[in-house]
């Protein structure tokens, strides 16, 4: 299955988000993280923002919601025209319900684990699930140190998918960079999220280009 490299717009400009947007064309979604001040602490994003982004740029957009309540909230970042919605599973009343409600509603449904939050118990509900989001670093802040530990944890989440036969892309976020890409991609991720390391580039376009090189290999 080919890689997916979605750049993170928590490190762009924020005052210039449309062109920062176009900036990464060559990207295969645009990763837009939503937090509330509740779930993480930190402020970024809501609804509006991702309804003008979606009528900005060409690029499919990608919305994780580090957000209490997503079970409330998902359903309307869809309507917003994101084509992929993540929740966090420690935050969903009724994480079934929710994916099969983005399904319905046209988008991807994607679930997030934290990093202290195991696999196993949620082995049962990876048939609801287009991707499945493994954190590598505490969410809340871009620019943050990969976390190494989490490396087991995608390979036993890329062994349930396998032992399931499911079409289901793995996706990785947080610290995910030149030096730490391979790591990952060894480990069974195909999706990989990068905030500094494509905006903090000189040329995101080609970082990305990059990045994508090393994740084939
Ligand atoms: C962190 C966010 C990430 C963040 C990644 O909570 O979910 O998407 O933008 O940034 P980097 O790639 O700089 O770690
Ligand atoms: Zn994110």
């Amino acid at each position: 299955m080919a890689v997916q490299i979605n750049p993170s717009i928590l490190s762009a400009d924020f005052a210039r988000l449309a062109d920062e947007a176009r900036a990464v064309e060559g990207a295969d979604w645009l990763h837009v993280d939503v937090m509330d001040n509740h779930f993480v602490p930190n402020l970024t994003l809501g609804v509006p923002v991702v309804e003008s982004l979606a009528q900005a740029t060409g690029t499919p957009l990608d919305c994780h919601l580090m957000i209490e309540n997503p079970d409330r909230w998902a359903p309307q970042y869809v309507e917003a025209g994101a084509s992929s919605v993540t929740f966090h599973v420690e935050a969903a009343a009724a994480p079934v319900r929710l994916a099969r409600e983005i399904r319905a509603k046209g988008a991807r449904a994607s679930m997030a684990l934290k990093p202290a939050t195991a696999i196993e118990p949620y082995e049962d509900l990876l048939p609801e699930l287009d991707m499945l989001l493994v954190m590598t670093v505490e969410p809340g802040f871009g620019g943050q140190a990969f976390l190494d530990i989490m490396l087991p944890k995608i390979r036993r989440a890329r062994q349930l998918i396998d032992k399931h036969g499911l079409q289901l892309w793995l996706q990785v976020d947080g610290g995910v960079s030149a030096t730490t890409i391979e790591r990952c991609a060894e480990a069974g991720a195909d999706v990989f999220v990068a905030g500094s390391a494509v905006y903090g580039a000189q040329d995101p376009a080609d970082a990305i280009r990059a990045l994508r090189g090393q994740a084939e290999t």
